[in-house]
């Protein structure tokens, strides 16, 4: 436990190097922009939008006093209108009923509107170093793989958990820059598709990597439920041998045998070039052949159809992290129970 918030907050004070224009801010105006602004958009979208309304509206007072339809054309292309609506009735609210004074107090800044948990714990942090941990997308997945948690994170249960331990794991005493840092850690190094494990400062305590469970962490219901799902099969070869993985958990074909799998919610065009990377930055594999790429394959199941793709690839050496997996002589895979979807590619020799 203490080893990750140590590790982590060590990585972001020497080696995190990603720059965004409300970073260190501790003006709590513009940093309720900048969260509101990054809640339903992307980082480099939302910069420039940041850094506009800045120069326009540099005081909470500014904005206040701005008209509507002038906010509203510099929010122009940003979407989701009512994060607009609400920054300005707030800004307005602030000034008349607090004399134009940033609430300070998270129990006063959750009652903004337009600002939930998430948004309240970011600004306290950012503004106040209060101990507020913050709890998104970054924060789920960096803890559900470091910590190992198979519980969805979409469900009540999941979230309570991931809740309390993200409280359990903040640095509080220094909860600003612990919750910029793990924000970073998350879409730097522990990104959804293709983390780079292997500069991972965390991959020696992370129980994900251990067990060879990145790519199915953290886990949703909804995944779970889909109807369409894309799942990319690498086939590990080496000295006549292919790594293969028995299925178990909750999912389709319970205790059937797969190869190494990479499921994305997104179909993925894979070619040479992005499969080497994909190696290089996932599982530390520098030298390897590709040496096939199947044709999208696809399987029509009651409930769900699954598409993918097989992906061939040879190896020089079995790196550390694929070592635990079973190794079996190709000579003997045909004696394994697989899922169609596997055994169609097998057979046809695509
Ligand atoms: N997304 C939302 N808030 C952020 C922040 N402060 N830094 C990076 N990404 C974010």
């Amino acid at each position: 436990m203490e080893k990750f918030t140590e590790i982590l907050m060590k990585w972001h004070k020497q080696h995190n190097t990603r720059e965004m224009p409300w970073k260190g801010e501790k003006d709590p105006y513009k940093i309720w922009l900048s969260e509101v602004i990054l809640q339903q958009t992307r980082v480099a979208q939302g910069w420039q939008y940041y850094t506009n309304f800045i120069k326009k509206y540099p005081t909470i007072g500014r904005l206040a006093g701005a008209k509507d339809q002038e906010v509203f054309k510099l929010w122009e292309g940003l979407g989701y209108y009512n994060r607009c609506k609400n920054l300005l009735f707030t800004a307005r609210q602030i000034v008349k009923e607090r004399k134009g004074i940033f609430p300070d107090q998270y129990e006063d800044i959750l009652e903004l509107k337009g600002v939930g948990p998430y948004t309240a714990a970011a600004i306290a942090s950012f503004a106040y170093n209060l101990p507020y941990a913050v709890v998104d997308g970054n924060v789920f997945r960096v803890l559900s793989r470091f910590f190992g948690i198979e519980e969805a994170i979409d469900s009540a249960k999941g979230k309570n958990i991931f809740t309390e331990l993200a409280a359990k794991v903040l640095a509080k005493k220094e909860a600003g820059l612990y919750n910029q840092a793990i924000m970073d850690f998350g879409a730097t190094i522990c990104k959804p598709f293709a983390p780079v494990c292997s500069s991972c400062p965390l991959q020696k305590h992370c129980i994900a990597y251990k067990e060879g469970k990145v790519n199915q962490l953290p886990i949703k219901e909804k995944t779970l439920l889909r109807k369409h799902r894309w799942f990319y099969y690498f086939l590990f070869e080496f000295d006549g041998k292919i790594l293969v993985h028995l299925r178990t958990g909750k999912d389709i074909w319970q205790n059937l045998n797969e190869f190494y799998l990479l499921e994305t919610d997104e179909q993925v065009k894979w070619d040479e070039t992005i499969v080497t990377a994909w190696l290089k930055d996932q599982i530390g594999i520098r030298k390897a052949t590709v040496k096939q790429l199947s044709p999208v394959m696809v399987q029509q199941l009651t409930h769900q159809q699954i598409k993918g793709q097989f992906i061939r690839v040879e190896l020089k050496t079995i790196p550390p992290f694929l070592h635990k997996y079973k190794w079996e002589l190709i000579s003997k895979l045909r004696k394994l129970p697989f899922p169609k979807f596997i055994t169609a590619f097998l057979e046809a020799g695509v």
